[in-house]
C-alpha cells in the first residue's frame, strides 16, 4: 500500500496561532476561550486540563481572561468584555479580522453588505456583527435568488467566508452579475483553504481512496470531504485513527490524506501509523 500525505494536511497558519496563544495564556486563574478554540476535541480536552474551558456567554461567569479563537466575534463581544474589565487574548485570524474591517468600513460608506457564507457558522456570526446596517447572508446561488435581494440604488460589498468553495462563491457573484446588481466583490476566501483544495483534488485523482482527517464539526473538513468526492468516490472522513475501517479500503493500493485546518498533526501521524498497522 503505498500511503500519500498531502503537504497542506493539518494546522492552517490562523489555526496555529489561536492555539499557541491558548496554550500560552493558561497561567491566569479564570481565563475562558469564547466558543471552543478549534473543532478538535483533543486540544480542546487537553487545555481543560490546564484549566482554560470554552464558553458561550460572558453573563454571570467569573472572568479574568478570554481569549477570542481564529473565527473573530462581532463587536459586542469586544464591548462586553471591556466593561467587565476582562482581559482580550484576541487571537481572531488576521485574514477574518481583514473582512471585520471591510464590512465595518464599507457600511459605514452606505455599501449594503452580502455575505456567502453558512449562517450558522461562528465565523459568520462574528462578521454579520461588524455590518452596522444589517447585512444578507446567502449560503449558495439558489438561497441569492430566494433572498430576492433589493436592486435599486444599492451597491454591495460582496465578501465570503474565509472557508468557503470557491465554485459556490463564483456562481453567487456570476449570478448577481447576470441580474444585473452593482456590486464590490472582495475574494476573501482564504489562500490556506484554496491550496488545500487544489492539492486535495488533485491527490483524490491519482488515488484509490481518499482519508479526510477531521472533525465533523469542521466547515473546512467538511468542504474537503465534498472535493474529494467529486474525483474519488472512496472518500472518508474520519476524526481519529480509530475510526479506520480496513473493510473501506479493501482492494486499495494508493491512499491519499489530507486533513482540516484544525486536525493536529499527532492525529495524522496516529492514522498513518494505523494504516500502515493494518496493511501489515
Ligand atoms: Fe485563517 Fe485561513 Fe486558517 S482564514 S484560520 S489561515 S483557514
Amino acid at each position: 500500500m503505498e500511503i500519500r500525505l498531502a503537504k497542506k494536511a493539518g494546522f492552517c497558519f490562523g489555526v496555529k496561532r489561536a492555539v499557541d496563544l491558548a496554550f500560552e495564556s493558561k497561567q491566569i486563574e479564570g481565563t475562558y476561550t469564547f466558543g471552543p478554540i478549534i473543532h478538535n476535541d483533543r486540544v480542546i480536552a487537553e487545555l481543560k486540563e490546564q484549566g482554560v474551558n470554552p464558553i458561550d456567554t460572558l453573563e454571570g461567569q467569573d472572568l479574568k481572561r478570554l481569549i477570542i479563537r481564529s473565527h473573530g466575534v462581532a463587536p459586542t463581544v469586544y464591548e462586553l468584555a471591556k466593561k467587565q474589565d476582562i482581559d482580550i487574548v484576541d487571537a481572531t485570524c488576521p485574514y477574518v479580522k481583514k473582512i471585520h474591517k471591510l464590512v465595518q468600513e464599507h457600511s459605514q460608506k452606505g455599501y449594503a453588505i452580502l455575505i456567502i457564507g453558512d449562517c450558522d457558522h461562528p465565523e459568520i456570526q462574528g462578521i454579520s456583527g461588524w455590518a452596522t446596517a444589517g447585512c444578507f447572508i446567502v449560503k449558495d446561488k439558489m438561497a441569492c435568488e430566494m433572498q430576492n435581494l433589493p436592486k435599486k440604488e444599492r451597491t454591495y460589498l460582496v465578501v465570503a467566508q474565509t472557508t468557503y468553495k470557491k465554485e459556490v462563491v463564483q456562481e453567487v457573484v456570476d449570478y448577481l452579475k447576470e441580474q444585473g446588481y452593482h456590486f464590490k466583490f472582495i475574494n476573501t476566501i482564504c489562500n490556506a483553504t484554496k491550496e488545500r483544495q487544489d492539492e486535495a483534488a488533485q491527490m483524490a485523482q491519482e488515488v484509490d481512496a481518499m482519508l479526510i482527517i477531521g472533525s465533523n464539526f469542521s466547515s473546512n473538513t467538511h468542504k474537503l470531504y465534498e472535493v474529494c468526492q467529486i474525483y474519488c468516490k472512496k472518500s472518508y472522513c474520519i476524526a481519529e485513527a480509530s475510526e479506520l475501517d480496513k473493510s473501506l479500503l479493501e482492494g486499495c493500493e494508493r491512499i491519499g490524506i489530507t486533513a482540516g485546518a484544525s486536525t493536529p498533526h499527532s492525529v495524522i501521524e496516529e492514522v498513518i501509523a494505523k494504516l500502515k498497522q493494518l496493511n501489515d
